[in-house]
């Protein structure tokens, strides 16, 4: 990617699917997948999610990559250069602030905790801390690093400034040429996790509780969590997909790249899930552990598998760099505008934008420890969200997942679906009128708006 705002183009389709599955999978998939189906009810959250990914993701996704290609800049300079070419008010931009500073930066924020904690358990793994660790004493090591703030800032800046690193410089063919081989590692590891978790894990029951659904779990909550994490895990809503939708090629198949995008991220999420249920029933772990899930399960795993020292810090590097190949997607869109509007130089805006996401990450950071008990809004009288204490790191998340990242979804498609003419999209697209041109239509058009609508409403009343 140049320095400017209108960039260079992807080397190839190749390099292209490579940094959009890239963004697309990363911790969401194997970190947050299952543990939300784990705290949301299993297989019904699953069908939920599906549902969503297929219904409402797909078409989003196919959305934000043709506004990209239209307008060939930032996230805002293309909802503005949309926006005109339909005769519409250029307030629209507003959409790609909201995405890139609240959801971009502010889901930054904690995905980068995160991330840093898969990096300390690099050093965990290879070190053979994990040999013969049982369910209470992974728990532990997990409770013992989440009690030490200065042990978990460490490893935030770490990962930001890798991050900063990589976008401050421009994604090189070295990124792209990378990624094409280590996710397909990434994959491989996935299936050796699997097999292990077929031979020494509970993997009926993991069947079992991810695919058979018990419908009377379904409420506005699973819902409302389960767009969350669709828009969440197809890097929708915060402007990314709009920006590396800016950087491709006119002759690429768009309905073609979103379709494969949404298979292999999906794919990624239920093998996920696949290689952890299994061991969370073996070892009589609670499927609801929320966010240490995989931090608890897997170093038993590794702990007792042969050669889990060597495997353990593989799995741990290669996430490393799933969420990497993810984080530079997060910071993209505004680092975009910084160059794009206040010609900053890519570096400093990349140092901002990573500087703004560290800095508002450190109240994740507290609230694992420190200010675990303290709750900023209780002056309003809410305590707790979906019965976990409202600190300043849940009530973070939640804002990001569950109230700006489906908002922007609906406004975006209501900006797709409503402002932005059709023929302006068909051409983008390169679609003959009907078909599936007029079902993805209707889906932005109707269906999209009308379900974020219901399940914001269902989730938060
Ligand atoms: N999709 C990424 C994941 O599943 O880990 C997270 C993400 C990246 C979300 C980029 C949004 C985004 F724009």
């Amino acid at each position: 990617m140049s320095a400017s705002g209108v960039q260079e183009q992807w080397s190839s389709r190749m390099a292209f699917m490579f940094a959009a599955v890239g963004s697309a999978v990363g911790l969401g998939n194997i970190w947050r997948f299952p543990y939300m189906a784990g705290e949301n009810g299993g297989a019904a959250f699953v069908l939920v999610y599906i549902g969503f990914v297929a219904l409402i993701g797909f078409p989003v996704l196919l959305a934000e990559l043709t506004v990209g290609r239209r307008g060939g800049g930032s996230p805002m300079a293309s909802l503005i250069k949309l926006a005109r070419e339909s005769g519409k008010s250029e307030k629209w931009a507003w959409l790609g602030h909201l995405g890139a500073f609240g959801g971009g930066l502010g889901l930054l924020s904690f995905y980068s905790v995160i991330a840093g904690w898969v990096m300390a358990y690099i050093v965990k793994a290879a070190t053979a801390t994990f040999a013969g660790v049982d369910a209470a004493g992974a728990a532990e090591m997990m409770n013992s690093f989440e009690a030490s703030p200065g042990v978990m800032t460490f490893w935030h800046l770490a990962f930001i400034g890798l991050t900063v690193y990589i976008v401050g410089r421009g994604i090189k063919s070295g990124l792209e040429k990378a990624v094409i081989y280590l996710m397909p590692m990434l994959f491989l590891i996935l299936l050796v996790l699997v097999g292990y978790a077929m031979v020494a894990g509970e993997f009926a029951k993991a069947v079992s509780f991810l695919f058979t659904p018990d419908f009377s779990k379904i409420n506005g909550n699973v819902a409302l969590a389960a767009m969350g994490q669709a828009f969440f895990s197809l890097s929708v809503t915060v402007g990314t997909m709009i920006i590396y939708g800016a950087y491709l090629p006119k002759n690429i198949n768009l309905t073609q790249s979103a379709a494969m995008i949404v298979v292999a991220d999906t794919g990624v999420a239920l093998i996920a899930g696949l290689a952890i249920f299994p061991l969370v029933f073996a070892y009589g772990l609670s499927p609801d552990s929320g966010p240490t899930l995989i931090f608890i399960t897997l170093p038993i795993a590794f702990g007792q598998m042969p050669g889990g020292a060597i495997v353990g810090s593989l799995f741990f590097i290669l996430l490393t760099i799933a969420a990497i190949t993810s984080s530079i997607s997060l910071l993209e869109p505004a680092v975009s505008y910084f160059v794009d509007k206040l010609n900053m130089n890519r570096w400093r805006a990349a140092i901002m934008g990573g500087g703004i996401a560290f800095t508002v990450g450190l109240l994740t950071v507290f609230s694992s420890n420190e200010w675990k008990d303290l709750l900023p809004l209780s002056f309003l009288g809410l305590d707790t969200i979906g019965g976990v204490p409202a600190n300043f790191g849940k009530i973070i998340d939640f804002t990001v997942s569950n109230l700006i990242m489906p908002i922007g979804g609906l406004l975006l498609a209501i900006f797709v679906g409503w402002i932005v003419s059709r023929d302006s999209l068909r051409d983008e697209l390169a679609l003959p009128e009907g078909g599936i041109f007029e079902i993805w239509h209707v889906l932005i058009k109707f269906l999209v708006p009308i379900a974020l609508v219901v399940v914001l409403v269902a989730g938060l009343s």
